[in-house]
């Protein structure tokens, strides 16, 4: 699968997540806090008092500079399918500073130090999920604002600020997978968040994403989308004549299932379009190479050379080298690693991606990017099979249709009677955002509605979650800067919007939300 989106900030969600990163942060600067915290988490949240060892430890930050104490709001950043390695210090900083509020993060159960196993078996993953994170989400947001200090945090705010009775409005962030579970928990327990921001959410298990390369084609523009057709073509067929030359000249003959290889091939241009789209401002601010695939393969192309050599020259001076990618992450046979680390996190993504979320980025029947043998039978569905059988994976096919319907936002309002304080319509004060550029956009919420804006930012880099760490994402730009976007003022009219639902949403919290608890 196309990981979501990390690339020097580890904590940036997803989808394309890189495990292992050549570059390494500047903690002091890019990150808030990363001084860890501990929390005793609830292993099972479905049956908490089984036959199980019932508790584990969890990471968590907290960040009180901005706090306008003691009855400021408290905004709760969601970790997602990776190390959480602190508060990021991006355009969580701005709002936190505007409205004077504390900001705590948790890491995802499974991921970095919050695995509850040291043996990353599938029987030990049976309680990696969504729908688990939900309420390791809720079941902290209470501790941390209990009336007393109970057993299971350090220090709760109250007991910090000695006072027993206060709640102070709570508003809950994510970007990407996280920007999904920021959804999906203010509609599960509307209780406990006064909104939230669902930025670049991936709120729709799609089964067989083809949009996703429809999008890279069409972020890449006419001529670079015909280099890299070109290129497809040319590898499709080395693949079935000469293969393991093909494979060396990329630096992967690690990769000895084909499926693999040629997923692999695939993100390395999916990221690259992304970041290709930065590129635009790199070249403007002479930060670095521009156009770093199109460029080799158009220029490539023109003067009659090699595309295949061109590209495999970029996979590995830029996806494997600058990017940091690891040829290994696409291994179906490092996958099946069941020691828990923190490289983990390609195999605990593709758990939960083959049992509950999807987005096979699969080509499409007509006119792909990416080769067509990367379909649904080929590399990301035989990743599902390192957990169960072929046949046995089609037959859930249905199941994750099923999951899909019920994860869509529209979905019927089932939950709402489990929550006798709840007096907020279901699905709403749910604010969306989109980068008109990020191929993960169709898989976000289709319309704006009254109660769940949404909006998209449009300029040529503006990618995946752009409104919370402007663009271009690499380097990482302090406080999300939105002056490196090649349209600033789209980003800044999304963000005054951002600002307008927090603000409104917050005031109406306050009166309903302590007697409700
Ligand atoms: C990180 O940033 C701080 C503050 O700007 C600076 O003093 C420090 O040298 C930087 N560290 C590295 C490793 O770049
Ligand atoms: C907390 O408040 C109580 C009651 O006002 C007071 O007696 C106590 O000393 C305070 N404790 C701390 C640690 O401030
Ligand atoms: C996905 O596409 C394949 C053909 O490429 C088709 O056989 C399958 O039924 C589709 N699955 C879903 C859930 O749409
Ligand atoms: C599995 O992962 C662990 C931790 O990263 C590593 O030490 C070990 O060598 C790996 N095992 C194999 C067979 O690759
Ligand atoms: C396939 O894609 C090409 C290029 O976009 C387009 O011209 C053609 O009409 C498409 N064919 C079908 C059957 O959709
Ligand atoms: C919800 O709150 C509103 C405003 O406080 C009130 O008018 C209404 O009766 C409440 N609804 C329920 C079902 O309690
Ligand atoms: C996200 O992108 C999709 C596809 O372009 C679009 O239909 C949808 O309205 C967008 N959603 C938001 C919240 O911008
Ligand atoms: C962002 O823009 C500033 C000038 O406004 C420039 O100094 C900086 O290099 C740019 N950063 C990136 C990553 O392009």
């Amino acid at each position: 699968m196309m990981k979501l989106m990390t690339r020097y900030s580890l904590c940036v969600s997803l989808l394309i997540f890189i495990p292992t990163l050549t570059h390494s942060a500047n903690s002091s600067t890019n990150y808030l806090t990363t001084q860890q915290l501990w929390f005793s988490q609830t292993l099972d949240h479905y049956s908490p008092y089984s036959q199980d060892r019932s508790q584990f430890q969890q990471r968590y930050y907290e960040f009180l500079d901005f706090f306008r104490s003691p009855d400021g709001p408290i905004f709760m950043v969601i970790c997602g399918e990776y190390t959480c390695k602190g508060i990021k210090n991006d355009y969580i900083a701005v709002l936190a500073k505007k409205f004077g509020a504390a900001v705590v993060s948790l890491e995802h159960r499974y991921y970095g130090k919050s695995s509850p196993f040291k043996q990353l078996t599938t029987q030990n993953l049976r309680y990696l999920s969504s729908k688990q994170a939900l309420f390791d989400l809720a079941v902290f947001r209470q501790s941390y604002q209990a009336k007393c200090t109970s057993s299971q945090i350090s220090e709760s705010l109250n007991a910090k600020l000695n006072r027993t009775k206060e709640e102070n409005p709570w508003f809950v962030f994510g970007v990407s997978y996280p920007g999904a579970l920021s959804a999906w928990f203010r509609l599960k327990f509307p209780h406990l968040t006064c909104g939230s921001l669902a930025s670049s959410a991936v709120v729709l298990a799609v089964y067989n994403f083809t949009e996703f390369d429809q999008q890279v084609g069409e972020s890449a523009g006419p001529e670079c989308k015909a280099a890299l057709q070109e290129t497809t073509k040319l590898i499709d067929q080395k693949l079935v004549t000469n293969g393991k030359a093909l494979k060396a000249s990329f630096d992967a003959t690690d990769l000895r299932i084909d499926g693999d290889f040629l997923y692999f091939l695939a993100d390395a241009a999916a990221t690259a379009v992304i970041d290709m789209i930065s590129a635009v401002s790199f070249l403007q601010f002479q930060y670095g190479n521009p156009d770093k695939v199109c460029k080799p393969l158009v220029e490539a192309k023109k003067a009659g050379d090699d595309l295949v050599d061109a590209y495999a020259k970029y996979v590995k001076e830029y996806y494997l080298g600058d990017y940091g990618a690891s040829v290994q992450s696409y291994n179906q046979n490092y996958l099946k690693n069941t020691t828990a680390s923190e490289d983990s996190s390609d195999r605990l993504w593709w758990f939960q991606v083959c049992t509950e979320v999807a987005y096979f980025q699969v080509a499409p029947s007509n006119d792909s990017v990416r080769s067509s043998k990367v379909d649904t039978r080929q590399s990301p569905f035989l990743h599902c099979t390192i957990w169960t059988s072929a046949k046995m994976y089609l037959e859930k096919a249905s199941f994750l249709m099923l999951i899909q319907l019920i994860y869509t936002m529209e979905a019927p309002k089932l939950l709402v009677r489990n929550f006798p304080c709840l007096n907020v319509s279901f699905g709403s004060k749910i604010v969306f955002t989109n980068g008109s550029q990020d191929p993960w956009r169709h898989a976000s919420k289709q319309a704006s509605s009254p109660d769940m804006p949404s909006y998209t930012i449009t300029c040529s880099n503006c990618g995946h979650g752009t409104d919370m760490r402007g663009c271009p994402q690499s380097p990482f730009n302090i406080e999300g800067n939105e002056k490196n976007c090649t349209s600033p003022d789209a980003v800044h009219k999304v963000r005054q919007k951002i600002v307008e639902h927090i603000d409104l949403w917050l005031s109406e919290c306050q009166d309903t939300s302590r007697s409700c608890i």
